[in-house]
């Protein structure tokens, strides 16, 4: 079994997550050959032959990411660096194109793979979400969502996820099939 999870992150906690639903899917498909990248290294044809993809990232505006919205949230970062001379690093590829423009490049499938989508967001009432539109695109693609999409929170816009959400992800990625 092939199972690809392509992530994008600003500060590493969508990161964390993939990581850690790739440790559950590893424990209860031993045999799988997990993929774990993050967004730009996603070539399509790496993608492609995988049994299981799962793709998530960092809500914002209330859903996908966007390139305003990437800006955004980098130029907070420096702002912050400035004003409070400590510096939150970016994740590596952070400046690049996110999962919305990632899904241009993705060729439909017509084998009706297994896929499931998940975000990171805040716990407050009107947060959204970006999993539900990812799951759309994932279905506008041709595969066949095996799960619910899921939101993993965040305790602040930077981080820390907020705890057991690690736990969740992996149990969540353990069950998917
Ligand atoms: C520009 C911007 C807009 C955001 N808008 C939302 C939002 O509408 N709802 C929400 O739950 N979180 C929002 N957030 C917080 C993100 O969800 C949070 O930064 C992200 O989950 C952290 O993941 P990452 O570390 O992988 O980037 C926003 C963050 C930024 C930078």
């Amino acid at each position: 079994m092939h199972v690809a999870i392509v992530y994008e992150s600003l500060f590493g906690n969508t990161r964390q997550i993939a990581e850690a639903i790739g440790e559950g899917v590893r424990q209860s498909h031993p045999g799988a050959d997990v993929d774990c990248l993050q967004v730009q290294e996603a070539n399509p044809d790496l993608v492609e032959s995988a049994d299981l993809l799962v793709v998530g990232g960092p809500t914002h505006m209330r859903g996908m990411t966007s390139r305003m919205s990437r800006k955004a949230g980098l130029h907070a970062i420096e702002k912050e660096a400035d004003e409070l001379k400590s510096h939150h690093e970016p994740e590596e590829g952070a400046e690049g194109p996110g999962v919305r423009e990632w899904f241009r490049r993705l060729p439909k499938t017509h084998d009706k793979l297994h896929a499931a989508a998940f975000d990171t967001r805040a716990a407050a009432p009107m947060s959204g979400g970006a999993a539900r539109g990812i799951a759309r695109k994932l279905r506008h693609h041709g595969y066949e969502l095996v799960s619910e999409p899921q939101g993993f929170v965040i305790e602040d816009a930077e981080g820390p996820l907020r705890d057991g959400e690690l736990a969740r992800a992996k149990a969540w990625g353990a069950a998917l099939n």
